[in-house]
């Protein structure tokens, strides 16, 4: 723990910078399990916020474990302490005005609630989506045959086979991506964003 730190401000505050860059941040936080279709969901969305020309910038899974996080396994202890840094990482760039999507199973109600706590602490908006879809049709599309290897023991501690996915009791959006499709998907984010004033 680091003691002798002083907390530095700016000198343009956080309502100042919103004015200036005409654009509020918040964090876009999916939830789900592998292959509910985070990723395909968080990209789509980024394409269609950066071509309406606004600040977005997407944050992914396994991205973050090949640089950032590579130290980290997939046991509870470190799954909880990626998700902590990753939550860090999006309250900046949230703080610096992005539209940040965060793409991670993310599979612990106590973890995704201290990123949340981060966020509002901050005064910054937190949106937790369900990426929702049942474990037959998530295992059934298996795009990087991940769910084959947790079958057979090769992956130990996969979320929906042999460790827990517990799903957000309240989030702000539910998404049944076995009952929509990519586009509307998007849809029912980007509404969500242009109802509460971020877009
Ligand atoms: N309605 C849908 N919405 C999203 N993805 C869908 C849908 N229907 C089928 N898919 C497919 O499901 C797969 C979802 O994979 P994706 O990599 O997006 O999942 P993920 O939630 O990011 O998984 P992981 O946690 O392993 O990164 C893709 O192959 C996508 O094409
Ligand atoms: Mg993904």
């Amino acid at each position: 723990m680091a003691t002798n730190i002083t907390f530095h401000p700016g000198s343009v505050g956080s309502s100042e910078r919103i004015d200036l860059l005409k654009q509020k941040g918040v964090t876009i936080w999916l939830t789900g399990l592998s292959a509910s279709g985070k990723s395909t969901i968080a990209c789509a969305l980024e394409q269609h916020l950066l071509h309406l020309r606004k600040f977005s910038y997407r944050l992914d899974g396994d991205n973050v474990r090949f640089g950032l996080n590579k130290d980290l396994g997939f046991d509870e202890v470190s799954r909880n302490e990626n998700i902590r840094r990753i939550g860090e990482v999006a309250k900046l760039f949230a703080d610096a005005c992005a539209i940040t999507i965060t793409a991670f199973i993310s599979p612990y109600i106590a973890d995704r609630a201290l990123v949340r706590e981060l966020h509002e602490k901050s005064s910054l908006g937190f949106i937790e989506v369900f990426v929702d879809a049942p474990l037959e049709v998530v295992e059934g599309r298996d795009p990087k045959g991940l769910y084959k290897k947790a079958r057979t023991g090769e992956i130990k501690d996969f979320t929906g086979i042999s460790a827990p996915y517990e799903a957000p009791p309240n989030p702000e959006i539910h998404l049944k991506t076995n009952e929509l499709d990519v586009t509307q998907s998007v849809a029912v984010i980007v509404d969500y964003l242009t109802s509460n004033g971020f877009i």
